[in-house]
């Protein structure tokens, strides 16, 4: 019942996808602060090569860089191919690349329709199956593997943006997430999904011209979301304490989908 056994996630190896800023970074800081292996991907190897190197320096823990495009099936298996010529199991995947585009809907395109499908979704499901040899290794009753999606509050709530499919991708993330736990739980591997409102990120920041002021103004709590916040979840599904809790969805957000409820009700 001590902290340091509840939550301990010491000697792990996680993926962390989408891994070199905004909430993957704050994730993999999270994890190597607590004594896990991460391996980030993203596709621009430049800025993740430097970030690897950047949070190894700062953590004193290894971070591996594979650059890969996970928005294609050859992508992803090109990425599972290249993490198993360097390890043998993963014990932990977040799964939480993910791209947003926007437009007016009258002239909304086929284009950003599939970029955010195909990554959102699609992804989600076949980095998942591609990396299943790779979790089953570690996974047993006393100690599940664990797989948790980033999903969004956009995929409970409207958007406020012209998103069109990203509230639907989102969506679909949530209910993979169910479908997949249902799945895995047989295994030991445990799945659950992590739903953000507002973090400070690149996604995020051309949204409302790099300034956060105005949204977190508009937030119950009166901020936005920290690599604290989100890097505590994690670990908290990934840990002892979390070994018990399948299948949900959890959000992330300061209180903004609770408040959603008591605006409709009028009060
Ligand atoms: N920030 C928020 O307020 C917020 C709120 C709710 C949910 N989310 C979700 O949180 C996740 C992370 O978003 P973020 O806000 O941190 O966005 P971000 O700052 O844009 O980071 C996205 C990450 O994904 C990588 N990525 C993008 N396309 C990729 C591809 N095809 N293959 C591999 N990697 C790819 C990016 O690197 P490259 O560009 O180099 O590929 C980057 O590392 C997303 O799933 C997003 O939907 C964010």
């Amino acid at each position: 019942m001590k902290l340091d056994q509840l939550f301990s996630i010491n000697g792990k190896t996680a993926v962390v996808t989408g891994g070199s800023r905004g909430i993957g970074e704050m994730i993999t800081a999270g994890f190597l602060a607590n004594g896990v292996k991460v391996y980030i991907t993203a596709r621009k190897a430049g800025p993740l090569i430097d970030k690897a190197k950047e949070l190894s320096d700062q953590y004193g823990q290894e971070c591996i860089a594979i650059p890969s495009d996970l928005s294609s099936h050859g992508g992803i298996v090109d990425f599972a191919d290249e993490l198993k010529t360097r390890e043998s199991s993963v014990d932990f995947l977040i799964n939480n690349a993910g791209a947003a585009w926007a437009e007016p809907l009258d002239t909304f395109s086929e284009e950003g329709w599939d970029r955010v499908m195909d990554l959102n979704v699609k992804s989600v499901f076949f980095v998942t199956q591609q990396l299943l040899p790779l979790l089953r290794v570690n996974a047993d009753n006393d100690d599940p593997s664990r797989i948790i999606n980033v999903g969004s509050i956009d995929g409970i709530n409207t958007p406020v943006f012209e998103t069109y499919p990203y509230g639907p991708s989102k969506a679909a993330v949530h209910h993979l997430t169910r479908v997949l736990s249902a799945k895995l739980v047989k295994e030991d591997i445990i799945v659950n999904a992590i739903a953000p409102g507002p973090f400070p990120s690149n996604m995020l920041g051309p949204a409302v011209g790099h300034d956060y002021s105005g949204i977190a103004k508009a937030n119950p709590r009166s901020r936005v979301g920290t690599p604290e916040d989100i890097a505590g979840l994690t670990i908290f599904l990934c840990s002892r304490a979390g070994a018990f809790t399948v299948g949900e969805t959890i959000t992330c957000d300061g209180g903004l989908v609770a408040r959603s409820g008591h605006d409709l009700s009028g009060g």
